[in-house]
């Protein structure tokens, strides 16, 4: 996918307070179109919080966010949802006593209906290689294919954008290397932000990194530079993520 001048989503000056915690500060971050960018920085960091002030579940205390060029700063969370934007957040969001396809067909119906549903819940199934287990129960899989599954409902609706929130959280080396690869087949068509903390599966799928540490842009760097940068393993010294 060709990269163009105007990014995709920026952010100026965006800043979230909780009282007087300042969980994000001063965040200036620009994502070109057809990229794929991963988050990182140790817990507490603001990663959740950027999401979420970008899909505005959280109101930003201070900043702009442009869409395309597009102030969208005062759009309400489903019309950000509306612009294309999904999102996957730490905590799941499936339904166990359903099946891998009724739990896309809910996804799908949030935006289409009849015929434009089934096909896009048969795309959805295809390009995140679910065939094997459509009829089965969520509750009967493993929790890799349960992330998967939870892939394949965000692209039925087919964003431009998708932000995943630590989507390999608690995988198996062999789920991890598999999300890797889904990651990069919904890049061809979508831009992502993916929040992780394996610095092996960041340098598999990004080729730029940028590092959040308490509250603010910490750097922004290639994967091999991060790995490389003293100043990097120091803000995760003493605090580095729970092993995953
Ligand atoms: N709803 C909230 N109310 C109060 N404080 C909050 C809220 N949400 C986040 N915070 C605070 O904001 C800061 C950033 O939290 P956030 O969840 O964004 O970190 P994170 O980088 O996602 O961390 P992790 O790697 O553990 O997921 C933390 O100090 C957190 O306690
Ligand atoms: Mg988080």
């Amino acid at each position: 996918m060709s990269e163009t001048a105007t990014p995709i989503i920026s952010t100026r000056n965006i800043g979230k307070h909780f009282g007087g915690v300042k969980a994000l500060e001063g965040i200036d971050f620009d994502l070109a179109e057809g990229e794929l960018r991963c988050l990182i920085g140790p817990n507490g960091a603001g990663k959740s919080t950027f999401f979420r002030c970008l899909t505005k579940q959280y109101k930003p205390s201070t900043g702009e966010i442009f869409f395309r060029g597009r102030n969208v700063s005062r759009l309400k969370t489903h019309e950000i949802a509306r612009l294309g934007i999904g999102i996957k957040t730490q905590v799941p969001n499936v339904f166990d006593g359903l099946t891998v396809y009724e739990n896309l067909h809910l996804a799908a119906n949030a935006r289409m209906y009849g015929a434009a549903a089934d096909e896009a819940c048969d795309a959805a199934i295809e390009r995140m290689a679910l065939q094997r287990i459509v009829d089965e129960r969520l509750d009967r899989l493993s929790h890799g294919q349960r992330q998967w599954v939870e892939l394949a409902m965000i692209i039925t609706s087919r964003p431009v954008l998708i932000l995943l929130d630590e989507p390999t959280a608690g995988m198996t080396g062999e789920e991890v290397a598999k999300t890797a690869e889904l990651i990069h087949e919904i890049n061809r068509d979508t831009s992502l932000i993916v929040v992780e903390h394996d610095m092996n599966f960041v340098r598999a799928i990004a080729r730029k990194v940028t590092v959040f540490h308490q509250g603010r842009i910490f750097a922004e760097e290639s994967a091999e530079e991060i790995m490389h940068d003293p100043k990097i393993g120091e803000i995760y010294l003493g605090k580095r993520k729970k092993v995953q």
